[in-house]
């Protein structure tokens, strides 16, 4: 009898046209993942480097905590593999970041991502065959039930999959410049901070809210800010995350502009005019270029400057 292979489809992007900029519900294949159990994930959480793992009380965090602060300032009194092993109960909430640097999980991330990087490739204005989905990465969340992720910003673009739970996630529009106005962008993408990222109850109305289960999962274009709450068990999610050429273009020209008003100039907003975003992007590259060579040059490496 012939035995015919079928390959696992890890996410299924959405059914009519994907669109790379619109926000979408996604289905996925990963809740029975073996790599994405509790035993698993406490065995990688062990051998992480601890600058990778932040854990904390999560269930008193209101969504207007910052991010970057939240786990000193609710510590949850516990081990790492105390929290873990008591999820159920422990009010808590751990993060695993850049888990692609450990091999085995680097693999699953590269498999997800490998299945649907033509069809994102093919579908992103601005990109073109031959590009890829760069700089790719996983992060896994585990939490405890109630517990809350506060508002913020992610640097990369993102498929967020429900494995394990219930969570509810409010997302909004990064090209909405009521929600992330340019000011907030420059700070964000050009001082690589939270700090102007905060969250206003007015525009809650404005957000889109995803109920996730197991095996859901929503597809986040680049930089969509969110808050997460968790349901009433355990939840585990995996977020795989990528940047292209297209997204690269946009942190770089905020950046020029961010660093233009912190020299006093009142830079075009991006966006506004494209000759003059040309010019600054290939400004940008040709700056970079420069310091590459001086770095590569060995007279430079034998200065002060090195
Ligand atoms: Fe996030």
């Amino acid at each position: 009898m012939k035995t015919v292979m079928t390959q696992q489809t890890w996410i299924q992007l959405p059914e009519k046209r994907f669109e790379s900029e619109e926000l979408a519900p996604v289905q996925h294949g990963l809740s029975n993942h073996p790599l994405l159990q509790m035993d698993e994930l406490l065995n990688l959480a062990l051998r992480m480097p601890a600058d990778q793992v932040r854990f904390y009380s999560g269930s008193q965090v209101p969504i207007t905590q910052s991010l970057e602060t939240v786990a000193e300032r609710f510590s949850n009194g516990m081990t790492l593999a105390d929290t873990m092993k008591h999820m159920d109960t422990a009010g808590s909430y751990v993060f695993l970041g850049q888990v692609q640097t450990d091999p085995v999980y680097k693999a699953l991330v590269d498999e997800v991502l490998d299945q649907i990087e033509p069809m994102i490739i093919a579908q992103t204005p601005g990109l073109k065959k031959g590009n890829r989905l760069e700089r790719r990465e996983g992060w896994i969340f585990i939490s405890s039930p109630g517990a809350v992720t506060p508002y913020h910003r992610d640097h990369e673009t993102n498929f967020l999959c429900q494995v394990r739970g219930k969570k509810t996630v409010h997302v909004w529009d990064a090209r909405d410049r009521e929600v992330c106005s340019e000011s907030e962008n420059e700070t964000f993408h050009g001082a690589h901070t939270l700090k102007a990222t905060i969250y206003r109850p007015e525009l809650e109305a404005k957000a889109r809210i995803f109920e996730l289960r197991a095996g859901d999962g929503a597809y986040m274009p680049y930089t969509n800010p969110h808050w997460v709450k968790n349901g009433d068990e355990v939840s585990i999610s995996l977020s795989v995350t990528y940047h292209t050429a297209v997204t690269d273009r946009i942190r770089n020209l905020y950046r020029v502009n961010h660093t233009l008003r912190n020299k006093g100039y009142q830079p075009e907003v991006v966006g506004r005019s494209p000759m003059l975003d040309a010019l600054k992007y290939a400004s940008y590259e040709s700056f970079k270029r420069a310091k590459r060579l001086l770095k590569d040059d060995p007279h430079y490496r034998t200065t002060a400057y090195t």
